[in-house]
């Protein structure tokens, strides 16, 4: 039996010690929030706080979490944090088809939780592991810069989407939410 700190509450499961994190929230406690994309720590759909810290739940064995806290976006929005940065979500209207969405949140929320004020580029190298296949990286932007300074932007004024990938970019995006067992 592994005994884990899930959203402030105690979770007693008993599951194999190899069981990525990400089964155990999704399949065992039932908290489907979290969600699967590539299970190779590629895409960011995963993402959950370690201790504030964002993971990559589909590559993280339960056996390795021990005491630390896990949060998920079931959670999140119980820190001040999380809320404010689940209110710009909502003001900017970031969301698209939503399935990268909990991912991005709880990178988001752990990047300014670290650097309340982050600049461009470390908005960049926080966020660059969270893949958008409905290309809404320049509202992701805009809400957490909403979150840094307090100033709410008009989402009429901002592009739904990042300006046209090329071709084979957009085509790698899509791949990256094919499961890996169904390209063998
Ligand atoms: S499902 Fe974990 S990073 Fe893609
Ligand atoms: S909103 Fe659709 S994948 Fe990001």
């Amino acid at each position: 039996m592994i005994v884990l700190n899930i959203n402030g509450e105690s979770r007693s499961v008993d599951v194999p010690d190899d069981m990525p994190l990400l089964w155990v929230l999704r399949d065992v406690i039932g908290l489907t929030g979290t969600k699967f994309g590539c299970g190779i720590a590629q895409c960011g759909a995963c993402t959950v706080h370690l201790d504030g810290a964002a993971v990559r739940s589909c590559v993280l064995p339960v056996s390795a979490v021990g005491s630390k806290a896990v949060t998920t976006i079931e959670g999140v929005g119980a820190s001040a944090v999380g809320k404010k940065v689940q209110q710009a979500w909502l003001d900017i209207e970031v969301v698209q088809c939503g399935y990268c969405q909990s991912g991005q949140i709880m990178s988001a929320t752990a990047l300014l939780a670290a650097t309340p004020e982050p600049s461009d580029a470390e908005i960049d190298v926080a966020m660059s592991g969270n893949i958008c296949r409905c290309g809404t990286y320049v509202r992701i932007r805009e809400a957490i810069k909403q979150v840094a300074t307090g100033q709410k932007v008009a989402p009429q004024t901002i592009p739904n989407v990042a300006p046209t990938a090329s071709p084979a970019a957009a085509a790698a995006a899509l791949l990256s939410f094919v499961r890996v067992e169904d390209m063998a």
